[in-house]
């Protein structure tokens, strides 16, 4: 598969200052060294708890701020480094739609600009009829009516926002969209449908996807591979079925025993996490998990374990051996 979007190494630390122009007194490693990439018509999951640097990752892919180190490409060419008139073009490409789509839509504006200022910010329209039908084209994709054009997004339901948002992050000819939290606001049916109309968008204008979520039950259904970030770092990535069926890191295995399943009372090796994520302006020794982790040793106090392939297209930072699963099996 060709490859779309290409990270590598990147970091991105906020500088912590004592008073308005004191000196920088600390860090947050809000994002400590990540790499993944994400083909073309590929959806790539982050997931994680809160604080852990997903959006942090997709900020910086879309440039809202400079990454303190590393590189972000696009079809093979590094983009990190261009100059806000280099990176115009290119920002047609990448597109965002955020977890609230009441504070991402100008409430001032009705839908038909709203989905329309994209095409006339990138010179897309001929004409204004052509402005018009280029909309209409779009509503009827992420499946409003196209007399909706005229309305505010006030008038609309959560769900249907996130469609304008769709809609608009489409308009520009987008091959990548990032969706940070897309539905995580939404109620469980408005969520489902979403997440098909993400995926029959893709199928439909081969779409690469960063979906962003802290809830893994909601990327089981859409995603292809799954990078799970724990403080800042990738600590598994793999593809969805292996994740779901042999997480290799107890980190994943933990947030696995907290997604709901149909019949609780089966048997599940579960693992409940205690405590809070430690601060990431002051991340743990060796391990980032160690603090946390119920098969904790002496080495992962110390010595940080790197992603190392445990299977096939699956790496995982965890110094055990086997996946949690076995080791629970086998003391049982
Ligand atoms: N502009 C900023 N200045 C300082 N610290 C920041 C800034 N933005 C994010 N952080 C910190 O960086 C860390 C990662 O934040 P980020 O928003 O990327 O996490 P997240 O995984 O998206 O969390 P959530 O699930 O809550 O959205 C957090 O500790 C956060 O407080
Ligand atoms: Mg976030």
């Amino acid at each position: 598969m060709t490859k779309l979007l290409e990270v590598f190494d990147l970091k991105k630390h906020f500088p912590i200052r004592a008073g308005l122009l004191g000196g920088v007194t600390a860090k947050v490693h809000a994002v400590d060294g990540v790499s993944f990439d994400v083909a073309k018509g590929e959806t790539v999951s982050l997931v994680g708890e809160s604080g852990c640097g997903k959006s942090t990752v997709g900020r910086a892919i879309l440039r809202l701020f400079a990454p303190t180190a590393g590189q972000v490409h696009i079809d093979g060419n590094r983009i990190d480094d261009l100059s806000p008139a280099e990176l115009r073009p290119l920002r047609r490409r990448i597109q965002v739609v955020f977890q609230d789509p009441f504070s991402s839509l100008n409430p001032r504006m009705r839908v038909r600009d709203i989905i329309g200022e994209p095409i006339l910010n990138f010179s897309l329209s001929s004409s204004g009829s052509d402005l018009e039908d280029q909309v209409a084209t779009l509503m009827d994709k992420v499946r409003l009516p196209r007399d909706a054009m005229n309305r505010f997004p006030h008038e609309f339901s959560g769900g249907q926002r996130q469609r304008i948002g769709i809609a608009r992050a489409l308009a520009p000819g987008a091959d990548l969209i990032i969706c940070d939290e897309a539905v995580s606001a939404l109620d469980v049916s408005v969520k489902a449908q979403i997440v098909n109309l993400l995926s029959d968008l893709q199928d439909e204008l081969g779409l690469a996807l960063l979906f962003i979520s802290h809830d893994l039950a909601i990327v089981e259904h859409l995603t292809h591979r799954v990078a799970v970030m724990y403080l800042g770092k990738i600590v598994e990535f793999t593809d969805r079925r292996t994740l779901f069926s042999m997480a290799h890191h107890p980190y994943t295995a933990a947030l696995l025993s907290a997604v709901p399943v149909p019949d609780p009372d089966a048997p599940r090796n579960r693992i409940i996490l205690t405590g809070d994520v430690p601060s990431p302006i002051d991340p743990p020794s060796g391990c980032r998990f160690h603090t946390r982790c119920p098969f904790v040793f002496d080495r992962c106090r110390i010595e940080e374990p790197p992603l190392r392939i445990v299977g096939p297209a699956h790496v995982s930072a965890c110094h055990l051996e086997h996946a949690p699963g076995e080791v629970i099996a086998h003391a049982a």
